[in-house]
C-alpha cells in the first residue's frame, strides 16, 4: 500500500540515535565541567596527549552503550570498547580535541557514530562549549540543534574556507604541511582548529567548503562523515575513490569544490608529498 503524504517518515535508527544523543549530552556536560579544572596530562607518544577527561568520558559512554545495546560492538579511542561479532558497531571519540582541551582552548566535542557493516547509519557530535548538537541518520538529513543543515553553495575554490588536521605523530615527516601551504595560497584560508569531528560538522553546516586529513581513525570520522553526506556534501578519499570508514584518509566537501580540490591533491602525489625539501646544509661563516 502506498504511504500517504502525511504518514510519518520511518526512522529505523531513531532509538539508536536518541540513545546516542542522551549519552553525548551527558558526556559533553562532564567535559564542560572538567574543562574548568586543572588537567592530569599523560602522553601516549610524544605530542599525543591524554587527560583524565578522555578516560572519564569514555567510561561513561561505553558503560551506557553496553547497558543499552549489549550485543553491539564498541570501538572507542582509549580502548574501553567491546568485541561482540555484531554487524552493529559504535565508534566513539570520547573527547575529540584533546590537545585543545588540555590547553584550555575551548574547541572540543564528543563524537559517537553507529556503523552497520562498516557503513555509518547514525551519528552525533556534541560541542558542549557552544551547546551545538549535530545529528544525522542515513537518508534522513543532518541537523544542528534540530534545525536541518546543508553544505555551502560556494563553488569557487579561491573564495572557499577549508580545514585540515595533523595527526599527533609523524612530527618530523608531516607530508600534509605541503598541502596546507598550497591551499593557504589558493583559498580564503585553511583552518586547523584541532577537532576533526567538528571540522566535518562545519562542512555539513556550510561553514567550511572542504576538509581533509591524511590519517584519521574511524572514531574521528564516523559521525562527522555522515553529517557531511546527509548535509548534501561529498565524502571520498584523497584520490576521489570511495570513502572507507576503516581507511586512513578522508576528504569531505560541499561537492561543488570537490573536483577542484582533488586536482590539487593529485598534483601532490605520493612522491611529491614524500620528498620534502631537505633542510639546507649549514653555511660556514
Ligand atoms: C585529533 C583531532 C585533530 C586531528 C587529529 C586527531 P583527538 O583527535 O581530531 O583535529 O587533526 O588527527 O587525532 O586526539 O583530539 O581525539
Ligand atoms: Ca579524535
Ligand atoms: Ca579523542
Amino acid at each position: 500500500m502506498a504511504r500517504s503524504a502525511d504518514a510519518p517518515m520511518k526512522r529505523p535508527m531513531e532509538n539508536y540515535l536518541s540513545a546516542a544523543v542522551e549519552i553525548a549530552r551527558e558526556s559533553g556536560a562532564l567535559l564542560a565541567q572538567l574543562s574548568k579544572r586543572p588537567h592530569e596530562i599523560t602522553y601516549k607518544r610524544p605530542s599525543d596527549l591524554v587527560t583524565e577527561a578522555d578516560r572519564r568520558s569514555e567510561a561513561l559512554i561505553v558503560e551506557h552503550l553496553r547497558n543499552r545495546f549489549p550485543k553491539h560492538a564498541i570501538v572507542s579511542e582509549e580502548g574501553g570498547g567491546q568485541k561482540t561479532g555484531s554487524d552493529y558497531c559504535w565508534y566513539v571519540d570520547p573527547l575529540d580535541g584533546t590537545t585543545n582541551f588540555a590547553h584550555g582552548f575551548p574547541v572540543f566535542c564528543v563524537s559517537i557514530g553507529l556503523a552497520y557493516r562498516n557503513e555509518v547509519v547514525a551519528g552525533v557530535v556534541y560541542d558542549p562549549m557552544r551547546e551545538e548538537l549535530f545529528t544525522a541518520e542515513r537518508g534522513l538529513g543532518a541537523y544542528l540543534n534540530q534545525q536541518r543543515i546543508h553544505v555551502s553553495k560556494h563553488g569557487s575554490l579561491s573564495e572557499s574556507l577549508v580545514a585540515t588536521g595533523f595527526p599527533p605523530f609523524l612530527r618530523d615527516h608531516e607530508l600534509n604541511i605541503d598541502l596546507y601551504y598550497t591551499f593557504t595560497r589558493l583559498t580564503h584560508g585553511v583552518r586547523r582548529a584541532g577537532s576533526a569531528a567538528l571540522d566535518l560538522c562545519s562542512v555539513a553546516a556550510g561553514r567550511f567548503e572542504g576538509f581533509w586529513e591524511l590519517k584519521l581513525n574511524p572514531w574521528d570520522k564516523a559521525a562527522g562523515s555522515l553529517m557531511v553526506t546527509e548535509g548534501g556534501g561529498r565524502v571520498t578519499d584523497l584520490a576521489g575513490g570511495p570513502f572507507e570508514l576503516l581507511g586512513e584518509a578522508i576528504f569531505a566537501s560541499n561537492g561543488l569544490v570537490h573536483d577542484q580540490m582533488l586536482g590539487v591533491f593529485s598534483k601532490h602525489d605520493a612522491q611529491t608529498l614524500g620528498e620534502r625539501p631537505k633542510a639546507a646544509a649549514p653555511v660556514s661563516r
